[in-house]
């Protein structure tokens, strides 16, 4: 029998592009999400391999739906992804600690209750502090973390949890901090711009991104790979390490979109990230025995010929 990954938060961007490559990897899976909407999930995955997928709706926030879940489908490993994203924590601060900082604690405790010793679980860029925080544009996991938002707040409570639960019951943990996924399934969250643009470009239409400035871009494809093998490869503490990816300007992804669909344009707005433009992961280059980094052009291509394969059914 092939052993079992639960995903919290499944039908989301990263959870489905996960649910996808685990399929593909031969793991059963058990996808958790408070939702029922399995569009994301329809998206990337072929209705023969969606049949496979082993659906349970439940809240992070309820005490037994998680423990239960584990226990059920006799769960080996766990990719935690759920969360309430920046837009969602910004309009009901309550809620976003709610889901973000109990959830996630649940999470532990879930894990811990049902003998799994390890899990990868997603942090985020946003526990660093504005680019005026910092004097290197280069911001790496030393430097102080003073996140001015309330998601930001709760992913920093996430990363102490994960201490916590290292050093008290010997859970250990892999976070991941990714900066601005793009990619099919991308449509909500401070930064889904992009690839918003991407999938109006492939329907035939024009697209305006409201930021611009440098930043680091991640294909969801690559990062969800990167969770499976945090989450299936058992270490030592509670990691935590920034992804990479190549620092562009907004501008740059603009004309490579323009480029790929030519006769489309993709205008700039003025807007700024809350964020330095690049985070250093030569910690994760040490660790990791594969990074995964598809070319930006091509994960823009691949991305926008998925989007017309969508539009076309
Ligand atoms: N997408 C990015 O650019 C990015 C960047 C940095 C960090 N992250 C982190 O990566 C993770 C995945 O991001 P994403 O883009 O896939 O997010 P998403 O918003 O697309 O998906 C989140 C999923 O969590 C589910 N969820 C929300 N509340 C829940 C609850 N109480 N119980 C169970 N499920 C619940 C939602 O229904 C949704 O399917 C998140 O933790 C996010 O903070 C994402």
């Amino acid at each position: 029998m092939s052993d079992v990954v639960l995903v919290t938060g499944a039908g989301g961007c990263l959870g489905a592009w996960c649910v996808r490559h685990l399929i593909e990897d031969g793991y059963g899976v058990v996808a958790f999400d408070i939702s029922r909407d399995d569009r994301r999930l329809r998206e990337l995955l072929g209705a023969d391999a969606l049949v496979s997928v082993r659906f349970v709706q439940g809240d992070l926030t309820d005490a037994e739906a998680l423990q239960k879940a584990l226990e059920r489908h006799e769960v080996s490993w766990i990719i935690h992804l759920a969360a309430l994203q920046v837009p969602f924590c910004r309009a009901d601060p309550p809620l976003g600690a709610r889901v973000n900082v109990e959830g996630s604690v649940r999470v532990f405790e879930a894990a811990r209750a049902a003998r799994i010793r390890h899990l990868a679980y997603a942090s985020s860029i946003a526990v660093y502090g504005p680019a005026s925080d910092y004097d290197a544009t280069m911001v790496d996991d030393g430097m102080p973390k003073r996140p001015r938002t309330v998601y930001g707040m709760t992913k920093v409570a996430n990363e102490l949890t994960a201490g916590v639960y290292w050093h008290d019951h010997g859970v250990s943990s892999v976070a991941l901090r990714p900066y601005t996924v793009y990619g099919v399934g991308r449509d909500q969250g401070l930064t889904s711009e992009p690839s918003l643009a991407m999938a109006a470009v492939a329907r035939g239409a024009d697209a305006h991104v409201s930021f611009g400035g440098r930043m680091q871009f991640q294909w969801a494809s690559d990062v969800a790979r990167q969770f499976i093998a945090a989450a299936t490869t058992p270490s030592d503490g509670a990691k935590v390490f920034d992804l990479g990816g190549p620092v562009v300007d907004v501008l740059e992804i603009a004309s490579i979109i323009e480029r790929i669909r030519p006769g489309r344009r993709v205008s700039v707005g003025d807007a700024r990230l809350p964020f330095a433009e690049a985070f250093d992961d030569s910690a994760l280059r040490r660790e990791a025995s594969t990074v995964y980094e598809t070319p930006l052009e091509e994960g823009v291509r691949r991305s926008i010929e998925h989007y017309e394969r969508l539009f076309a059914m």
